[in-house]
Protein backbone atom coordinates (compact mmCIF):
# COMPACT_ATOMS: atom_id res chain seq x y z
CA UNK A 1 0.00 0.00 0.00
CA UNK A 2 1.17 3.24 -0.93
CA UNK A 3 2.67 5.51 2.16
CA UNK A 4 -0.14 8.63 2.32
CA UNK A 5 1.88 11.71 3.76
CA UNK A 6 0.11 15.08 4.40
CA UNK A 7 2.15 17.65 4.19
CA UNK A 8 2.97 19.98 7.88
CA UNK A 9 2.88 23.05 7.33
CA UNK A 10 6.28 23.44 9.20
CA UNK A 11 7.86 21.82 6.47
CA UNK A 12 6.88 24.70 3.64
CA UNK A 13 8.80 28.13 3.24
CA UNK A 14 7.27 30.73 5.30
CA UNK A 15 4.65 32.31 3.29
CA UNK A 16 6.24 35.63 2.95
CA UNK A 17 9.13 33.88 1.37
CA UNK A 18 6.74 31.94 -0.76
CA UNK A 19 4.45 35.18 -1.61
CA UNK A 20 7.73 36.47 -3.54
CA UNK A 21 8.16 33.33 -5.61
CA UNK A 22 7.65 33.96 -9.46
CA UNK A 23 5.35 31.11 -11.07
CA UNK A 24 5.93 30.50 -15.20
CA UNK A 25 2.52 29.04 -16.66
CA UNK A 26 3.16 27.41 -19.80
CA UNK A 27 -0.19 27.02 -21.59
CA UNK A 28 -3.01 29.87 -20.72
CA UNK A 29 -5.98 27.88 -21.16
CA UNK A 30 -8.43 26.82 -18.69
CA UNK A 31 -6.43 25.23 -16.62
CA UNK A 32 -3.36 28.03 -16.57
CA UNK A 33 -5.88 30.88 -16.29
CA UNK A 34 -7.84 29.62 -13.76
CA UNK A 35 -4.08 28.87 -11.61
CA UNK A 36 -3.00 32.54 -12.48
CA UNK A 37 -6.09 34.06 -11.14
CA UNK A 38 -5.77 32.23 -8.31
CA UNK A 39 -1.91 32.86 -7.75
CA UNK A 40 -2.37 36.72 -8.33
CA UNK A 41 -5.35 36.75 -5.82
CA UNK A 42 -3.03 35.83 -3.02
CA UNK A 43 -0.56 37.64 -3.91
CA UNK A 44 2.31 35.50 -6.41
CA UNK A 45 3.80 37.23 -9.15
CA UNK A 46 3.01 35.56 -12.34
CA UNK A 47 3.96 35.03 -16.13
CA UNK A 48 1.57 33.55 -18.72
CA UNK A 49 2.51 31.85 -22.10
CA UNK A 50 1.04 30.12 -24.75
CA UNK A 51 2.00 28.54 -28.20
CA UNK A 52 1.12 31.43 -30.31
CA UNK A 53 2.89 34.29 -28.54
CA UNK A 54 2.33 37.10 -25.65
CA UNK A 55 0.60 39.69 -27.91
CA UNK A 56 -2.01 36.97 -28.09
CA UNK A 57 -2.09 37.26 -24.24
CA UNK A 58 -2.51 41.20 -23.35
CA UNK A 59 -6.38 40.96 -22.11
CA UNK A 60 -5.86 38.23 -19.85
CA UNK A 61 -2.87 40.56 -18.25
CA UNK A 62 -4.66 43.17 -18.03
CA UNK A 63 -7.74 40.86 -16.30
CA UNK A 64 -5.25 39.56 -13.72
CA UNK A 65 -3.40 42.61 -13.23
CA UNK A 66 0.26 44.20 -12.42
CA UNK A 67 1.11 40.64 -10.69
CA UNK A 68 0.79 39.23 -14.30
CA UNK A 69 2.66 39.47 -17.59
CA UNK A 70 2.95 37.67 -20.62
CA UNK A 71 6.23 36.02 -22.24
CA UNK A 72 7.17 33.36 -24.69
CA UNK A 73 7.43 29.72 -22.84
CA UNK A 74 10.99 29.77 -22.95
CA UNK A 75 10.79 32.80 -21.13
CA UNK A 76 8.09 31.44 -18.74
CA UNK A 77 10.39 28.54 -18.27
CA UNK A 78 13.28 30.76 -17.26
CA UNK A 79 10.68 33.39 -15.20
CA UNK A 80 9.49 31.03 -12.85
CA UNK A 81 10.96 29.58 -9.77
CA UNK A 82 7.89 27.45 -10.03
CA UNK A 83 6.71 26.16 -13.11
CA UNK A 84 3.33 25.00 -14.50
CA UNK A 85 3.06 22.97 -17.74
CA UNK A 86 -0.76 23.34 -18.55
CA UNK A 87 -0.80 22.35 -22.31
CA UNK A 88 -2.32 19.19 -24.21
CA UNK A 89 -0.77 16.32 -23.40
CA UNK A 90 0.07 15.08 -26.83
CA UNK A 91 2.13 18.64 -27.44
CA UNK A 92 4.48 18.11 -24.12
CA UNK A 93 7.21 17.66 -26.09
CA UNK A 94 7.68 21.18 -27.90
CA UNK A 95 8.11 22.29 -24.10
CA UNK A 96 11.41 23.94 -23.65
CA UNK A 97 13.36 21.66 -21.36
CA UNK A 98 16.66 23.28 -20.63
CA UNK A 99 15.17 25.96 -18.66
CA UNK A 100 13.11 23.30 -16.83
CA UNK A 101 15.82 20.98 -16.01
CA UNK A 102 16.09 20.66 -11.34
CA UNK A 103 13.22 23.22 -11.18
CA UNK A 104 9.74 22.30 -9.23
CA UNK A 105 7.33 21.68 -11.78
CA UNK A 106 3.93 21.12 -11.88
CA UNK A 107 1.78 19.17 -14.56
CA UNK A 108 -1.29 19.57 -14.93
CA UNK A 109 -1.98 17.50 -18.30
CA UNK A 110 -3.68 14.22 -18.50
CA UNK A 111 -3.74 11.87 -21.51
CA UNK A 112 -6.71 12.06 -23.81
CA UNK A 113 -5.62 9.49 -26.91
CA UNK A 114 -8.79 11.24 -28.61
CA UNK A 115 -7.28 14.49 -28.50
CA UNK A 116 -3.71 13.83 -28.16
CA UNK A 117 -3.56 10.74 -30.13
CA UNK A 118 -2.15 7.49 -29.23
CA UNK A 119 0.88 6.39 -26.89
CA UNK A 120 1.77 3.05 -26.84
CA UNK A 121 3.30 3.09 -23.32
CA UNK A 122 0.43 4.71 -21.83
CA UNK A 123 -2.57 2.74 -23.47
CA UNK A 124 -0.41 -0.45 -22.08
CA UNK A 125 0.45 1.67 -19.04
CA UNK A 126 4.02 0.89 -19.13
CA UNK A 127 4.70 4.32 -17.69
CA UNK A 128 3.00 7.62 -17.21
CA UNK A 129 2.10 10.56 -18.92
CA UNK A 130 4.06 12.79 -16.05
CA UNK A 131 7.02 9.90 -16.18
CA UNK A 132 7.12 11.09 -19.76
CA UNK A 133 7.29 14.44 -19.26
CA UNK A 134 9.48 14.13 -15.47
CA UNK A 135 12.18 12.53 -18.62
CA UNK A 136 11.86 15.09 -21.68
CA UNK A 137 12.21 18.41 -18.69
CA UNK A 138 14.38 16.98 -16.35
CA UNK A 139 12.61 18.67 -14.21
CA UNK A 140 11.53 17.76 -10.68
CA UNK A 141 7.71 17.33 -11.20
CA UNK A 142 4.83 16.82 -9.58
CA UNK A 143 1.29 15.94 -10.53
CA UNK A 144 -1.24 18.49 -9.46
CA UNK A 145 -4.14 20.13 -10.74
CA UNK A 146 -5.09 17.30 -13.35
CA UNK A 147 -7.83 15.43 -11.40
CA UNK A 148 -10.04 19.38 -10.79
CA UNK A 149 -12.70 20.59 -13.19
CA UNK A 150 -11.20 23.60 -14.26
CA UNK A 151 -14.45 26.14 -13.41
CA UNK A 152 -13.84 24.63 -9.41
CA UNK A 153 -10.03 25.27 -9.16
CA UNK A 154 -11.08 29.12 -11.14
CA UNK A 155 -13.94 29.67 -8.54
CA UNK A 156 -14.25 27.09 -5.45
CA UNK A 157 -11.37 28.37 -3.39
CA UNK A 158 -12.73 28.45 0.60
CA UNK A 159 -10.91 29.32 3.74
CA UNK A 160 -8.99 26.95 5.86
CA UNK A 161 -11.66 24.68 7.73
CA UNK A 162 -14.49 25.60 5.83
CA UNK A 163 -16.57 22.46 5.41
CA UNK A 164 -16.91 22.43 1.96
CA UNK A 165 -13.06 23.02 1.03
CA UNK A 166 -12.33 21.01 -2.00
CA UNK A 167 -9.64 18.16 -1.77
CA UNK A 168 -6.45 18.61 -4.81
CA UNK A 169 -4.61 15.36 -4.52
CA UNK A 170 -0.39 15.89 -6.05
CA UNK A 171 1.90 13.30 -6.52
CA UNK A 172 5.97 13.32 -7.11
CA UNK A 173 9.33 11.75 -5.75
CA UNK A 174 10.50 14.18 -4.24
CA UNK A 175 9.20 15.34 -0.78
CA UNK A 176 10.73 18.92 -0.77
CA UNK A 177 8.76 19.55 -3.76
CA UNK A 178 5.61 18.10 -2.97
CA UNK A 179 5.72 20.04 0.12
CA UNK A 180 6.35 23.48 -2.10
CA UNK A 181 3.47 22.67 -3.79
CA UNK A 182 0.90 21.40 -1.45
CA UNK A 183 1.62 24.61 0.64
CA UNK A 184 0.39 26.58 -2.91
CA UNK A 185 -2.74 24.04 -2.98
CA UNK A 186 -3.17 25.77 0.49
CA UNK A 187 -2.62 28.85 -0.30
CA UNK A 188 -5.12 29.74 -3.17
CA UNK A 189 -7.79 27.95 -1.03
CA UNK A 190 -7.77 24.21 -1.51
CA UNK A 191 -6.30 21.08 0.70
CA UNK A 192 -3.60 19.17 -0.81
CA UNK A 193 -3.91 15.21 -0.41
CA UNK A 194 -0.62 13.11 -1.28
CA UNK A 195 -0.89 10.10 -3.20
CA UNK A 196 2.51 8.51 -3.36
CA UNK A 197 5.11 9.05 -5.67
CA UNK A 198 4.98 10.23 -9.74
CA UNK A 199 4.72 6.74 -11.04
CA UNK A 200 2.13 4.63 -8.21
CA UNK A 201 0.73 7.85 -6.79
CA UNK A 202 0.42 9.58 -9.98
CA UNK A 203 -1.93 6.85 -11.43
CA UNK A 204 -3.90 7.33 -8.35
CA UNK A 205 -5.34 10.35 -9.95
CA UNK A 206 -5.35 9.57 -13.54
CA UNK A 207 -8.57 10.19 -15.71
CA UNK A 208 -11.12 7.18 -14.99
CA UNK A 209 -9.82 7.03 -11.40
CA UNK A 210 -12.67 7.83 -8.36
CA UNK A 211 -10.81 11.07 -7.39
CA UNK A 212 -11.03 12.32 -10.81
CA UNK A 213 -13.03 15.84 -10.96
CA UNK A 214 -14.33 14.69 -7.32
CA UNK A 215 -15.92 17.44 -5.36
CA UNK A 216 -14.49 15.78 -2.35
CA UNK A 217 -12.63 16.96 0.90
CA UNK A 218 -9.73 16.15 2.12
CA UNK A 219 -10.45 12.84 4.74
CA UNK A 220 -12.55 11.36 1.88
CA UNK A 221 -9.81 11.96 -0.59
CA UNK A 222 -7.15 10.22 2.10
CA UNK A 223 -9.34 7.46 2.40
CA UNK A 224 -9.65 6.51 -1.25
CA UNK A 225 -6.42 6.52 -1.70
CA UNK A 226 -5.52 4.73 1.68
CA UNK A 227 -7.98 1.80 0.02
CA UNK A 228 -6.27 1.51 -3.55
N1 LIG B 1 -10.17 21.64 -18.59
C1 LIG B 1 -10.12 21.04 -17.40
O1 LIG B 1 -11.08 21.10 -16.60
C2 LIG B 1 -8.86 20.32 -17.01
C3 LIG B 1 -8.76 19.92 -15.67
C4 LIG B 1 -7.58 19.35 -15.23
C5 LIG B 1 -6.53 19.12 -16.11
N2 LIG B 1 -6.66 19.46 -17.42
C6 LIG B 1 -5.51 19.16 -18.30
O2 LIG B 1 -4.64 20.30 -18.24
C7 LIG B 1 -4.10 20.58 -19.54
C8 LIG B 1 -4.60 21.94 -20.00
O3 LIG B 1 -6.00 21.86 -20.10
P1 LIG B 1 -6.91 23.11 -20.50
O4 LIG B 1 -8.32 22.66 -20.39
O5 LIG B 1 -6.44 24.33 -19.77
O6 LIG B 1 -6.52 23.25 -22.06
P2 LIG B 1 -6.91 24.39 -23.08
O7 LIG B 1 -7.98 25.26 -22.52
O8 LIG B 1 -7.14 23.71 -24.39
O9 LIG B 1 -5.58 25.26 -23.18
C9 LIG B 1 -4.37 24.73 -23.65
C10 LIG B 1 -3.31 25.82 -23.59
O10 LIG B 1 -2.06 25.24 -23.92
C11 LIG B 1 -1.38 26.12 -24.79
N3 LIG B 1 -0.37 25.40 -25.54
C12 LIG B 1 -0.50 24.38 -26.40
N4 LIG B 1 0.69 23.98 -26.84
C13 LIG B 1 1.61 24.80 -26.26
C14 LIG B 1 3.01 24.89 -26.31
N5 LIG B 1 3.74 24.06 -27.08
N6 LIG B 1 3.63 25.86 -25.59
C15 LIG B 1 2.91 26.70 -24.82
N7 LIG B 1 1.58 26.64 -24.70
C16 LIG B 1 0.93 25.70 -25.42
C17 LIG B 1 -2.48 26.69 -25.65
O11 LIG B 1 -2.02 27.87 -26.27
P3 LIG B 1 -2.49 28.26 -27.77
O12 LIG B 1 -3.97 28.45 -27.68
O13 LIG B 1 -1.71 29.51 -28.06
O14 LIG B 1 -2.08 27.08 -28.64
C18 LIG B 1 -3.54 26.97 -24.58
O15 LIG B 1 -3.28 28.19 -23.94
C19 LIG B 1 -4.56 19.43 -20.43
O16 LIG B 1 -3.56 18.43 -20.47
C20 LIG B 1 -5.83 18.93 -19.75
O17 LIG B 1 -6.09 17.57 -20.04
C21 LIG B 1 -7.79 20.07 -17.89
Amino acid sequence: MARIVRVSAERAPPRERRNAMRIGIIGAGKIGTALAKQFTRVGYDVAVSNSRGPETLAGLVEELGDRARAMTAEEAAEYGEVVVISIPYGRYREVPAAPLRDKVVIDTCNYYPERDGHDPELDNDDTTSSEKIRAHTGANLVKAFNAIYWENLRDRNRPKGAPDRLAIPLSGSDEDARAVVAALIRDIGFDPVEAGNLGQGGRKHQPGTEVYGAEIPAERMSEIFRAS
